[in-house]
């Protein structure tokens, strides 16, 4: 199975600047069985591009989360190849660059203190200790997290728990951040502070790669779909836009477009908004009324 990752060469067609045009990860191949026998992902190929947005988007089952941690670093594959920034290094080679955030947060949170927690990560990469303790202050500020810095981590909620998990992901200032269904568990309010912040580390360059069974997120933190069938072969690739206003290739999936989608579809419209933002600024520009 192959995405659609188009070359990633300059638009001068140069690779002078080999840094920023090789993708951030090239996965050929990737298999992997759980010590029960259940193959999770079988003979997948992914390309990350640099700076890219990408949601691996499926149901449940589909083998999202496995794949994300393969890409990740976080599980090996039993066969297949990963390429990290171009380059045939082990995920572990590309430590202080790529960081992943699975779906749980005790893998993050083992230590007395939320605050010793997120400097865990600056620590093992030799971070000195003031600019360690400025990138927590930074984050644990953004993510609401500053009167829980003294907290054990196992006695905050479980949303709670999840965006300390996401800051220690983020201490370490990764190139590349795999999220595994970033705002599950989390409250609206907190749901807005934690995309804002991908947004402006998108901004900044970082890439993401995102897993989520959830259309009505995939606007918000991607650009582009690789979209898992319930078997976990890849369904298709193509822009955000694209995949989320294909209804039929959703429902082979076992997925639903977002709302919006579905209402402005169900009326005709041609030009379809993928958000609740989207559909009131074309709403506004006709002349319903209500
Ligand atoms: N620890 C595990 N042991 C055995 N099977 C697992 C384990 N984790 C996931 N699976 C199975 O692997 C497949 C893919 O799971 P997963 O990657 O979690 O999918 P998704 O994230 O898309 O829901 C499913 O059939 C699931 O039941
Ligand atoms: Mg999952």
């Amino acid at each position: 199975m192959t995405d659609d990752a188009g070359p990633t060469v300059d638009t001068d067609g140069s690779r002078s600047r080999a840094e920023e045009s090789d993708p951030a990860i090239e996965a050929r191949g990737l298999t992997y069985t759980y010590p029960d026998g259940t193959v999770a992902v079988s003979d997948l190929d992914v390309t990350v591009r640099a700076g890219e947005r990408l949601a691996l988007l499926g149901p449940n089952g589909a083998g999202k989360s496995t794949l994300l941690q393969l890409l990740g670093g976080v599980l090996d594959p039993d066969a297949g190849t990963r390429r990290y920034f171009g380059v045939d290094v082990s995920p572990d080679d590309v430590r202080d660059r790529l960081s992943v955030l699975t779906q749980d947060p005790s893998d993050y949170l083992f230590n007395p203190t939320v605050r010793e927690d997120l400097e865990y990560g600056p620590a093992q990469l030799d971070v000195p200790a003031a600019e360690a303790d400025a990138r927590v202050a930074c984050l644990a500020e953004r993510l609401g997290l500053a009167d829980l810095l003294d907290r054990p981590p196992f006695r905050l909620s479980g949303g709670q728990q999840r965006r300390a998990a996401l800051a220690s992901a983020l201490t370490v200032e990764p190139d590349v951040l795999c999220l595994d269904e970033p705002v599950s568990n989390v409250d609206a309010a907190n749901r807005a502070t934690v995309l804002d912040l991908l947004a402006g580390l998108h901004a900044d360059g970082t890439t993401l790669v995102v897993s989520t069974p959830d259309t009505e997120l995939v606007p918000a933190v991607a650009d582009r779909v690789l979209l898992l069938a319930t078997d976990g072969t890849v369904a298709a690739t193509g822009p955000t836009r694209e995949i989320l206003t294909d209804r039929p290739l959703l429902e082979r999936c076992n997925l639903a477009p977002p709302r919006v989608v579905e209402l402005f579809d169900e009326v005709g419209a041609d030009d379809v908004p993928l958000t609740l933002v989207e559909a009131v600024a074309r709403l506004n520009e006709t002349d319903v009324q209500f």
